[in-house]
């Protein structure tokens, strides 16, 4: 258990992100996963699943988003669904899509599936298969297919980098064409798989600047009938991303083996102190534990963002950024053109080769399991 400190003005969390398992049939160079995943032998059971549930609803939380890795690699996933239904929780699938056909997903959203986010890597499947590292392009139109069918509405995510920059218009047609109601275009964030790959991600300024008016024009020709949110590059940006809405303050995750983290990339911190709901009841984790009170609110800030007009506007940035940036998980977020660091991320834009470093090269994509039952970890 970790030493605890009272705070008792935080308010309650709105979103539990459910990391069932770090298992995954997908390869992607920017997963967000921590670069140690976690075994499955150190997973969650099925009961202990309950009572995160149990214990993220009593805390006041009503969206459940179950994530992974591929919560499709859990064998108990419909139960596990049942139950947050049960609770009266929001439940968000957020798949790959690889074993999500129509019989499954019938079965899911008789239990109690509200939402489908699938990812969808690339526009066509060479591209697709290419940046996942498997050949899943087909099983993520049969999984969009069944959501069609089952009358769910489905969320298509994209990661934006290098390599599929350039397929934004595709990859909008595509997303209308298998039905999305919201279309996430996220610019690669550099944390974990996809810090380690930076200099293959990183996109051109003359990409970043071609995609623009290309989403403008969608986002104006499709509303009303499909939103698309657009995640910038923060690099290229004078300003930080307001990460996580603040620190501790509206979502919490719980990693496959119990870790509580106030942001899902936290365990790059290596200096914060993480708390466990094996050990530890999830509302004191969140009230009082020394991880969740690191960064909480203002007060921890030092100059700039202390006497700046933004601080309760972006919350001084990314806390994990700014930890893998600088070494100092406190210190403002060096994309903030007012931070002493801004040097460092100057630097490394700078350095961005102005080829594709991969230009050439080719990973050949293997198979998947379509029934995922057990699958091993790893990337
Ligand atoms: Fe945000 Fe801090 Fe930069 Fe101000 S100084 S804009 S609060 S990161
Ligand atoms: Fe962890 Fe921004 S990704 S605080």
């Amino acid at each position: 258990m970790s030493e605890t400190t009272q705070m008792p003005h935080a308010a309650a969390p709105l979103g539990l992100l459910a990391e069932l398992t770090h298992r995954c049939p997908l390869h992607c160079p920017y997963c967000s996963n921590p670069l140690e995943l976690i075994a499955r032998q150190q997973e969650l059971s099925t009961e202990q699943w309950f009572s995160v549930l149990d214990q993220a609803r009593d805390l006041g939380v009503l969206q459940v988003h179950l994530s992974g890795g591929e919560p499709l690699a859990r064998n108990d996933l419909p139960e596990i669904v049942s139950h947050a239904r049960d609770l009266g929780c929001y439940v968000n699938l957020v798949t790959s899509g690889v074993g999500l056909t129509t019989p499954r997903l019938a079965d899911l959203v008789e239990r109690g599936i509200d939402h489908v986010q699938l990812s969808l890597q690339g526009a066509s499947e060479t591209s697709n298969n290419a940046i996942a590292g498997a050949r899943v392009f087909k099983h993520k139109l049969i999984a969009a297919e069944a959501v069609a069918e089952v009358g769910v509405p489905l969320t298509v995510n994209t990661v934006l980098h290098r390599r599929n920059h350039g397929e934004i218009a595709e990859l909008i047609a595509m997303a209308e064409q298998l039905g999305a109601e919201r279309l996430e275009l996220a610019n690669t964030q550099y944390y974990g798989w996809a810090l380690r790959n930076r200099t293959a991600l990183m996109p051109t300024r003359e990409q970043l600047d071609a995609a623009e008016p290309i989403v403008r024009e969608a986002t104006e020709r499709l509303a009303g009938r499909m939103q698309i949110v657009y995640v910038v590059a923060d690099y290229a940006d004078a300003h930080p991303k307001p990460c996580m809405h603040g620190w501790g303050a509206r979502q919490l995750t719980v990693a496959p083996d119990g870790t509580v983290l106030p942001c899902p990339a936290a365990t790059a911190i290596t200096t914060l102190e993480l708390s466990s709901v094996v050990d530890t009841p999830l509302a004191e984790i969140w009230y009082s534990s020394t991880s969740f009170n690191a960064f909480r609110g203002t007060d921890w800030m030092s100059e700039p963002c202390r006497s700046c007009p933004r601080k309760e506007t972006d919350f001084g940035g990314c806390r994990c950024q700014a930890f893998l940036l600088t070494g100092d998980a406190a210190a403002t977020d060096p994309v903030c053109s007012l931070s002493p660091n801004r040097g460092l991320v100057d630097d490394i834009l700078a350095e961005q080769p102005a080829e594709d470093p991969l230009a050439g090269s080719s990973i050949a994509p293997v198979d998947v399991e379509l029934s995922m039952r057990a699958p091993t970890t790893g990337r």
